[in-house]
């Protein structure tokens, strides 16, 4: 069988399930917009549907879908460059979730870390959504027929599941249908840290605020939260190697490197050497400078919501004109009449 060659297309989604986290800017929506300038064309979409696999309070889930459409607009994504949508109201990503739910193995989905961290130790009470959650999001990818998703490094699980459910459903098909999805972890900072424990990954569900940078905190906020940071009493390494076993250093100096789009070993030729009290000044200048223009063009769109209901709605509809005819052929494959 010949391979069919796919053009170069951009997916990635985030949860509208509370408020963006340095996380989400630094792993993904920074490198959204990187991919969005390099001319590929690109989607990006608000996972309203995986956000429920846990509770939402349904004003809550509206409000922080807004946010998060407000959150990527404000970073830099442009509704005229990038589709920006909401995943619900493209229906194509339920009904290809469906039949890979059909595709993908219990065994597969029992492997999944994020599962079993959301779960917790109670995992008979987790939503069946929850347990499922890999195929939607395999069906968000490949309903696009996307090639690249960037994402942080905790997504790495589901992109190599998505690609065993492209290859099933080609192979149990005998076509060559879907793609093979590369996912993007790129840039100094795939995994942004607790700023309270270095072995935990920043979460906007994390129980402690000052653990993260909120996209919509204060400069004081902001300020205040790198000042109380966890660190260790060592000057900084002029070489990564010297981060090895620190890892509150290391992630400071990702973040620093990240939002100064440098390397890490770029960043630590200039600061290495330095005290934490001389350091942590540098990168409170720096983080300010950078996230306190993106919360003041938030909270300017969230003014006009709106205005990003009509974003949201002309994002989809475009969306839809891509997913429909993909969808249209999955189903056929499949044996589905369609009449
Ligand atoms: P979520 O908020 O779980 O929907 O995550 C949305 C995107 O942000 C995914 O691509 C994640 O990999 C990324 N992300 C979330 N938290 C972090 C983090 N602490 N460091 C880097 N990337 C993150
Ligand atoms: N699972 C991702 C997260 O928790 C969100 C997500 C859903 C996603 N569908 C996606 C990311 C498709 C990339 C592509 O962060």
């Amino acid at each position: 069988m010949t391979e069919v060659v796919h053009t170069p297309r951009v997916f990635s989604g985030i949860q509208p399930s509370g408020g963006l986290t340095l996380g989400n800017y630094l792993g993904a929506i920074k490198r959204f917009v990187d991919m969005q300038e390099s001319g590929i064309e690109t989607l990006y979409c608000m996972v309203d549907l995986h956000a429920i696999t846990v509770w939402q309070d349904p004003a809550d889930l509206r409000h922080n879908t807004r946010e998060l459409a407000a959150g990527y607009i404000a970073a830099g994504l442009d509704p005229a460059k990038s589709i920006l949508f909401n995943q619900s109201q493209v229906s194509a990503h339920a009904e290809l979730g469906w039949l890979f739910s059909c595709i993908a193995r219990m065994g597969w989905m029992k492997r999944m870390t994020q599962f079993k961290d959301k779960a917790g130790k109670n995992a008979e009470n987790a939503s069946l959504g929850l347990f499922g959650y890999p195929a939607l999001m395999a069906a968000d990818i490949l309903i696009y027929h996307s090639t690249h998703v960037p994402v942080g490094e905790d997504q790495k699980q589901h992109l190599e599941l998505t690609r065993d459910v492209a290859a099933k459903f080609n192979h149990d098909f005998g076509v060559d249908f879907f793609p093979m999805t590369e996912p993007v972890i790129e840039g100094a900072a795939t995994r942004v840290m607790s700023l309270r424990d270095g072995s935990k990954k920043m979460s906007k569900s994390d129980p402690s605020d000052a653990s993260r940078i909120n996209m919509t905190d204060d400069a004081d906020t902001i300020a205040k939260k790198i000042r109380k940071a966890k660190t260790d009493p060592d000057a900084l390494p002029s070489e990564a190697e010297g981060l090895k076993d620190r890892p509150e250093a290391r992630n400071l100096v990702n973040i620093f490197a990240a939002l100064n789009d440098q390397t890490v070993d770029a960043t630590l030729a200039d600061v290495g050497g330095k005290q934490f009290s001389e350091f942590k000044p540098m990168l409170v200048d720096l983080a300010v400078n950078k996230l306190s223009p993106i919360s003041t063009e938030m909270a300017r769109l969230m003014n006009d919501p709106a205005e990003i209901d009509r974003i949201l709605g002309d994002g989809s509809a475009r969306a839809r004109k891509i997913a429909n005819p993909i969808l249209e052929k999955t189903y056929d494959i499949v044996g589905m009449i369609r009449s």
